[in-house]
């Protein structure tokens, strides 16, 4: 039995050294990139597996239209990069492969398709998740995720933790016998205190006036306790903004509670709360296929589709009607991102018309609705159209 526990301490002995250089990387952390001095700004589009290369070129097409001056003036670059598929690394054994990596690293803001994540018992080798290993490598520590209910007056920002918690250690847990299976689960100061500040600063940059803290700290004590303690001193800095928090198991109902759902403004909580709450508040909003992400950090920014690759929906030969408006949402965010403020709002005016007021098309995911292509045709005539502007403010009137 001692032999055993040597062997996990050691495991978790090296764990810790690895977090605490990781600490140390964050407490002199860079500054913030600047897009505007930046020519080109180089937007690689990483189409991913399954339904994400054909989804992914449809939110490309989109992005190329709405930049066309600036990539005749050689102000934006697009690179598409190959490679990151499931046979690919599956085959080189890594999450990123080393050359798709490095591509990846040579742009600024990447645009990602969903990537197939193994599991025990697929035919794949168990191979950590591309995404959470793209969060790690490009230190993408803020998933941002906005959904908007405008019949219920729903209008809600998540800022998700997404380089610590649960997942930072997910494929580091330990078996140490037979019976005893053992994951980690990390917070750090740092990690915390740069989300929870973004979230701040957030809701005051955009006058709202709430923050909302979710956590599990009455049971998972030292690191929830953690991550909510600096909340409190953050929260401190922010004398405008009021806070409150909620545990994870309430939090998920009262997302769903009529009476109190529209109050939730600014959402920011550890990284697998974000997972499961993020997608529940999807589902309100028309499904997960709707929805956006946002992977940000100082250097580099990730924007992705939330769901995954459908590997189903390929299989039974039904990928062109995957419905492609989670990857343009994304592709929207990449623009705001980077400072073309008014193309994004163009965008998201154009995604709501088709999506959620007019829906002269509806993607289904299957041969009763309209294709991808068809789809995002439709969101591209609605931007295209001269009216847009006063379109969407008709239907905002309506509502
Ligand atoms: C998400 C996804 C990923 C996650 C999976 C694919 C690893 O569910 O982006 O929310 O859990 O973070
Ligand atoms: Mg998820």
């Amino acid at each position: 039995m001692d032999e055993y526990i040597e062997k996990a301490k050691e495991h978790f002995g090296n764990i810790l050294k690895e977090q605490l250089e990781r600490v140390e990387r964050m407490k002199s952390g860079d500054d913030w990139i600047d897009y505007k001095s930046l020519k080109p700004i180089i937007i690689g589009v990483v189409g991913g597996d399954g339904i994400g290369p054909m989804i992914c070129e449809h939110a490309h097409r989109i992005l190329e239209f709405l930049l066309r001056d600036e990539v005749e003036n050689g102000k934006i670059e697009f690179r598409v990069i190959e490679g990151l598929t499931i046979d690919n690394r599956a085959r080189v054994m890594k999450s990123i492969p080393d050359d798709v990596l490095e591509e990846i690293k040579n742009c600024h803001v990447i645009l990602k398709g969903p990537t197939t994540t193994p599991k025990k018992g697929d035919p794949w080798p168990n191979i950590e998740s591309a995404n959470v290993s793209m969060r790690k490598h490009l230190d993408l520590f803020a998933n941002i995720r906005p959904v908007k209910v405008p019949e219920k007056n729903i209008d809600w920002m998540f800022f998700r933790e997404n380089t610590e918690g649960a997942y930072v250690l997910g494929s580091q847990g330990v078996n140490v016998t037979d019976d005893l299976a053992v994951d980690f689960k990390v917070i750090t100061t740092q990690g915390s205190d740069r989300i929870i500040r973004l979230a701040f600063d957030y809701a005051k940059k955009n006058n709202i006036n709430r923050v909302t803290v979710v956590t599990k700290a009455n049971v998972i004590k030292t690191t929830d306790g953690k991550f909510l303690q600096i909340a409190e001193d953050v929260a401190k800095e922010y004398p405008g903004i009021e806070w409150d928090d909620w545990f994870i198991d309430i939090m998920t109902a009262k997302l769903i509670d009529p009476a109190r759902a529209s109050q939730f403004r600014v959402v920011v909580m550890p990284n697998l709360y974000g997972d499961i709450l993020t997608d529940e508040a999807a589902q309100l909003q028309g499904g997960v296929g709707t929805a956006g992400g946002a992977n940000i950090g100082k250097r580099y920014a990730m924007f992705e589709a939330i769901h995954g690759s459908a590997p189903r929906m390929v299989e039974e030969g039904r990928a062109q009607y995957a419905d492609p408006s989670s990857i343009i949402k994304a592709g929207s965010m990449l623009l705001n991102h980077i400072g073309y403020i008014e193309q994004s709002r163009r965008l998201d005016m154009a995604l709501e018309i088709c999506g959620q007021y007019e829906m002269k098309f509806r993607v289904t995911g299957r041969s009763d609705g309209a294709t991808g292509e068809e789809y995002a045709r439709y969101i591209m005539d609605t931007l295209q159209d001269p009216d847009l502007e006063s379109k969407w403010q008709s239907y905002q009137g309506e509502k």
